[in-house]
């Protein structure tokens, strides 16, 4: 089996992070790309050179990443949203040890902070990026718009509110360029059409970069962490599917370009559950048939969002296809073996394995015995590949090794942030104590 080198749009990527973002409730209406485009245009009002537009849109396109359940993700739509700055702050603790993306962390970390006269460049002590401050008036903009207008009827309404809170929420400057921006029609025309809105992404694609193999691993590892941070139940699983399908990669003599592949796909399996609400995935008890088709969409979602990026084709394929059996019993394709490439079939093994023998909170990870058995009878029953099987069994001690060393790394990670955010909730109680709120 051999890999091409691809190069990937990093702009395509980010795009698909936050759509996988948004597809939790239809309520959230693209909302990242409303913003993102809100946020452009304010840009363009403000004459913003090319690099900053940059940055302001790949923030403005994941400002709101940190909502992890839906109820959060709901919660910040309301024009006076309480307590925003936890999903601002979770958000920048998620982007903020990727290189490419220190600077949008910085921004959205403080994307809720009110100008206050000027006071606002200023939250506890650290500066408070200008950038934040556009974001956060495109974000108040985008949620004033209502759906049961359209947005062109609606411009002079939303300009009032948002000119009432001139000084006191938003940097009267950037209400200026609004004031400015809210007179051209196509504006409020190309809000109607956001999803399809091809003009903005034409005007950003100018500052793309293509991104190589590493590179994407790097985001993919992101993107696991923000898949697998929204429930304590799956806090590493994507991190542990991607060490074992890496290594059953190298065991079964794949080339170098595809183990990194099959890295890269074991990242970013289950980004379809993003759009799984939190409140589904973490239920005790039984799934209504309704919840158990959103939980079994997922392996769907993970295909239609990598299919929207150009050159993660054959990442894709290896990624998407873990839920497919070679008898043809999987989902959601329903594709045989024939059907399903080496990369694939390793993925279902990685993905069954990890599965078994990953601790949950609520139990304890599986003994060699259990999980030898139910893969080789998996396997007899011709739903996973007996050869890999055998060549996991072969190495099964290394394997379980690799797991548990990048699986206790990814909890520590976690439990850091949990801890963080903990910390946060005690400051926001004391804060509330001291003002007299509680
Ligand atoms: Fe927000
Ligand atoms: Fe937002
Ligand atoms: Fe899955």
């Amino acid at each position: 089996m051999k890999g091409k080198v691809t190069m990937i749009s990093f702009l395509e990527l980010t795009l698909e992070l936050s759509r996988a973002s948004d597809m939790v409730s239809p309520e959230l209406n693209n909302h990242h790309r409303l913003v993102a485009y809100i946020t452009y245009n304010l840009g363009e009002e403000l004459n913003l050179n090319e690099k900053q537009q940059n940055h302001l849109s790949v923030a403005a396109i994941l400002h709101d990443i940190g909502g992890l359940s839906m109820q959060e993700r709901l919660d910040v739509l309301k024009f006076d949203a309480l307590n925003p700055h936890k999903h601002a702050k979770i958000g920048w603790m998620l982007l903020k040890d990727y290189k490419e993306f220190s600077k949008e962390a910085k921004i959205i970390k403080f994307h809720h902070v009110d100008w206050n006269n000027g006071n606002g460049l200023k939250k506890d002590g650290e500066d408070v990026p200008l950038e934040s401050h556009l974001i956060h008036l495109a974000d108040r903009i985008a949620t004033l718009i209502s759906k049961d207008d359209k947005p062109f009827n609606q411009a002079e309404r939303i300009y009032g509110r948002i000119e009432e809170a001139s000084g006191k929420r938003f940097n009267p400057e950037f209400v200026k360029a609004f004031e400015r921006l809210k007179e051209k029609e196509y504006f409020w025309f190309d809000l109607e059409s956001i999803s399809c809105s091809s003009n903005y992404y034409k005007k950003l694609s100018f500052n793309d970069q293509l991104i190589d193999i590493d590179a994407l691993i790097g985001i993919g590892k992101l993107f696991a962490r923000v898949i697998d941070f929204r429930s304590n139940f799956t806090a590493v699983h994507s991190e542990g599917v991607a060490a074992v399908a890496r290594q059953l990669a190298q065991f079964s003599d794949c080339d170098e370009m595809t183990c990194k592949k099959i890295l890269a796909a074991g990242y970013v399996h289950d980004i379809g559950k993003l759009s799984v609400p939190t409140e589904i995935l973490e239920k005790p008890g039984k799934l209504t048939e309704d919840e158990f088709s959103v939980v079994k969409g997922h392996s769907y979602q993970t295909y239609v969002l990598l299919d929207h990026v150009k050159g993660l084709e054959e990442i894709n394929i290896y990624a998407s296809m873990h839920h497919e059996r070679l008898d043809g019993t999987g989902y959601p394709f329903k594709l045989k073996g024939e059907d399903l490439p080496l990369g694939s079939r390793i993925m279902a093994v990685a993905d069954i394995f990890t599965a078994l023998t990953e601790n949950r909170p609520y139990r304890k990870g599986m003994q060699k015995e259990a999980v030898i058995e139910i893969l080789e009878e998996m396997a007899d029953d011709n739903k996973i590949d007996k050869k890999i099987v055998a060549i996991l069994i072969d190495h099964y001690q290394e394997v379980t090794r690799t797991r548990i060393k990048k699986q206790t790394k990814a909890r520590k990670r976690y439990k850091d942030f949990e801890l963080a955010l903990e910390e946060d909730d005690q400051m926001e109680i004391q804060r509330g104590k001291t003002h007299g709120i509680n």
